[in-house]
């Protein structure tokens, strides 16, 4: 499970879209809405759906960051997302979540960004410079205003009789599109501290190839760096795997890749609990075929120890099958030899 965590000064509808996005069953859960503004009609949505909320007033926004810092980190948050969130982030915060702060903007960025640009401004802005298309832009915070790598942009159309009111009803629809897909992105990006395969090893793994088959074609040459954690989410390399996949089911692909990058399966013995089933002891069979099953469903489920203990214990009962089996045919024969004469 990866908690994120929501700043809102506002209405929040994009909040409430995020929690509707993941708090029913994904791997991702807002587990905490941060708000600058004591009143803000976001608080009461976010009570309605359960996820806890936190107001600190502006000058703890300014001056003391650590406070802000400790809330987050004491919920374990991943990734923090903007969500109509007009304070001014310390810089303490920025640094702390680096490429981890998401921010939505209703423009196609770095088109009306910046110092007095948003919400309504922005559509008023648009408006009245008759342009033709506007949208909205997902992008990573840094110390300068709306200006971070882009995550995901869309765009919608201007038309020429649209009012700041309905331009920004059509933004608000794209907003709840991008979003999420940005979160999902940048959930997926997060690294463990060290991945002792190549990125297709991993996706490989993930999916579940074999790895005597064919990998995926090569991914064309990036430009080197370091450390997985020195790059931005948007930075990294794409494997042609990623493509196929929903960003719901990258996410998963990734938990899951990383969860079992250290670890190779377990043997399932199947073949060993089949053969001793019909040549051996029936009974102590069937439980070998049963914990063989369970090795491989455990370790996709990324129970890593589970599987391991459904490997020995089919061992186990390969063994008893196999010992009943033989036992009981070496008196079972002489019995039998006995009894023909
Ligand atoms: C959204 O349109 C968002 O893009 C904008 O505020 C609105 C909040 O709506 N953000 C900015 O302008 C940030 N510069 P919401 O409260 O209904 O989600």
């Amino acid at each position: 499970m990866t908690n994120i965590a929501v700043f809102a000064s506002g209405n929040g509808s994009n909040a409430v879209n995020l929690v509707k996005a993941f708090n029913a069953g994904t791997r991702i859960h807002v587990a905490l809405c941060l708000t600058d503004r004591e009143n803000a009609p976001v608080i009461e949505k976010m009570k309605e759906l359960g996820v806890e909320t936190i107001y600190f007033p502006r000058n703890v926004w300014k001056e003391n960051p650590q406070a802000i810092l400790e809330a987050l980190r004491h919920r374990d948050i991943k990734v923090i997302a903007l969500a109509g969130f007009l304070c001014f982030l310390n810089s303490e915060i920025v640094d702390a979540y680096e490429g981890r702060i998401l921010n939505i903007h209703p423009s196609l960025l770095p088109a009306y960004g910046g110092k007095g640009m948003h919400g309504a401004n922005v559509h008023k802005a648009v408006i009245e410079a008759g342009e033709t298309k506007s949208g909205a832009t997902v992008h990573v915070v840094t110390n300068e205003i709306d200006a971070g790598p882009i995550v995901v942009q869309r765009e919608v159309a201007v038309l020429p009789d649209d009012t700041p009111e309905s331009l920004e009803a059509k933004v608000h629809e794209v907003e709840y599109e991008i979003f999420p897909e940005a979160v999902v992105k940048t959930v997926a990006t997060l690294t463990p501290p060290a991945l002792p395969k190549s990125v297709d090893d991993v996706w490989a793994e993930a999916l579940g190839v074999p790895n005597n088959v064919p990998k995926a074609p090569e991914v064309p040459d990036q430009p080197q760096s370091p450390t997985p954690q020195q790059q931005t989410p948007f930075q990294q390399q794409q494997t042609p795997f990623q493509q196929q996949q929903t960003p719901f089911q990258q996410q998963h692909r990734v938990e899951d890749a990383v969860r079992n990058h250290t670890n190779s399966m377990p043997p399932t013995y199947l073949v060993w609990s089949i053969v001793m089933t019909i040549l051996c002891c029936t009974v102590p069979g069937i439980v070998a075929i049963i914990y063989s099953a369970q090795v491989s469903s455990k370790f996709y489920q990324g129970d890593i120890q589970g599987a391991q203990r459904a490997s020995q214990r089919a061992e186990i009962w390969i063994i008893v099958s196999f010992v009943v089996g033989v036992l009981s045919n070496t008196l079972y024969l002489p019995l039998a030899i006995a009894g023909a004469f």
